[in-house]
């Protein structure tokens, strides 16, 4: 593995839009947001990511990495011209340990920093989205057509790196983890490597003969990095159940003896989303799209209720939708109105009202700021319950 400079770490992390102009053809900023504002990576950043967090998202990262030689063996056969195979050995000679640095193999490196931190991947089985990144990954490297593999190695592994790697080494940091634990990590993310560059080049000269062929690149790329970011979805998702108990937090009725005669407080790693409106998250965007006006998620592992912080630009209007689950919102700023059912509520900053499950309601902003306001949805109680959260967009219908 290695880090192009032209995507390092100190430029790359959370500002995609400072990834050099060589990779902008290749890498999608929709792409490389979702890594740069992932919850997981963002809190072990700043800290707020507990070491359990880290030590799964270790655990996962070792089920994937292990066969990263293989990966490069399988691309490495691919390949009939002397001068490819050449350029590529160079990354595999130093994955060895035996090239000019004459260091140990990156796998003994990382198994190093297993053991120091407390990982064994053993206890930890690799996660299906784990799974399938490994899978896809492997699948991409056998393809006749190198180009498959260049670009989910390239992309999908060596240029975006620093974005993964920054973040769990300021976690070990911050855990006091020192140089040891931490060496994999730094390796890869301050030694002046040049293989992603020279899978680059590899993939310009495919590019250059065939248009198409770059295009394929891109869509790969794009591909791996979207099952990187599932895998840290469900490492994430996991952080709500104690180490060795992620399979066990759905219930049926063949576990009933299990109900226990007392309580016992399940305390989540994750007790605070800091700063909630100050970043959007890829989520948020989505979202915000979908609801057409500003929203930000309270991301937080609640199992029964949900948050959001709502925004209305001045004239703006959320579109006529109802939902089987209820609503309460708390209006922190502004002055509107919304229609629920039949009737018409007018409220202002400081104001709480109340939305019942599936009457049609649409809210707007009726003065000259922005409203803001706090929503609180039991959408997670019916959703865990089984997947029976509905929401019915019907706008075209109630607008008039
Ligand atoms: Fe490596
Ligand atoms: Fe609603």
């Amino acid at each position: 593995m290695a880090i192009p400079q032209t995507l390092h770490a100190e430029q790359a992390t959370r500002t995609p839009a400072n990834v050099g102009a060589i990779w902008t053809k290749w890498l999608r900023q929709e792409d490389l947001s979702l890594l740069t504002e992932h919850p997981l990576l963002v809190a072990l950043e700043d800290g707020t990511a507990s070491l359990d967090v880290l030590k799964r998202l270790l655990a996962q990262h070792s089920h994937y990495s292990r066969h990263f030689t293989r990966y490069l063996c399988a691309l490495l056969g691919q390949f009939g011209d002397a001068r490819s195979i050449q350029a590529l050995l160079a990354n595999l000679r130093e994955e060895m340990g035996v090239d000019d640095h004459g260091h140990d193999t990156h796998a003994e490196m990382f198994q190093r920093s297993l053991r120091l931190v407390g990982v064994d991947p053993n206890r930890e089985p690799a996660l299906p989205a784990t799974a399938q990144l490994t899978s896809a990954m492997l699948a991409h490297c056998k393809s006749a057509d190198p180009m498959h593999g260049l670009a989910a190695m390239c992309l999908g592994a060596e240029a975006i790196v620093p974005l993964i790697y920054t973040p769990i080494l300021q976690s070990l940091r911050h855990f006091g983890f020192g140089h040891e634990a931490t060496e994999f990590f730094r390796l890869h993310i301050e030694e002046d490597e040049d293989h992603a560059l020279t899978m680059l080049r590899l993939m310009e000269e495919f590019a250059e003969d065939d248009p198409a062929r770059g295009e394929l690149g891109v869509t790969i790329g794009s591909e791996m990095i979207r099952r990187r970011v599932e895998m840290l979805d469900a490492v994430w998702a996991s952080t709500s159940a104690p180490l060795g108990a992620v399979e066990s937090r759905s219930h049926n009725s063949s576990d009933f003896w299990r109900v226990p005669s007392s309580l016992t407080a399940n305390v989540p790693n994750r007790l605070c989303h800091p700063n909630v409106m100050a970043v959007s998250s890829a989520a948020d965007n989505k979202f915000s799209g979908e609801r057409k006006h500003r929203v930000h998620i309270v991301d937080l592992p609640s199992h029964t209720i949900s948050m959001t912080i709502g925004h209305l630009e001045v004239g703006e209007a959320t579109g006529a939708h109802r939902h089987n689950y209820e609503t309460l919102i708390y209006v922190l700023q502004g002055i509107g109105s919304s229609v629920v059912g039949d009737r018409v509520v007018e409220w202002k900053a400081g104001d709480a009202f109340y939305i019942p499950p599936w009457a049609v309601h649409r809210h707007q902003n009726s003065a000259n700021e922005e409203c803001v306001y706090i929503a609180c949805e039991n959408a997670p109680l019916l959703q865990n319950l089984g997947g029976i959260a509905l929401r019915e967009e019907l706008s075209a219908l109630h607008e008039a």
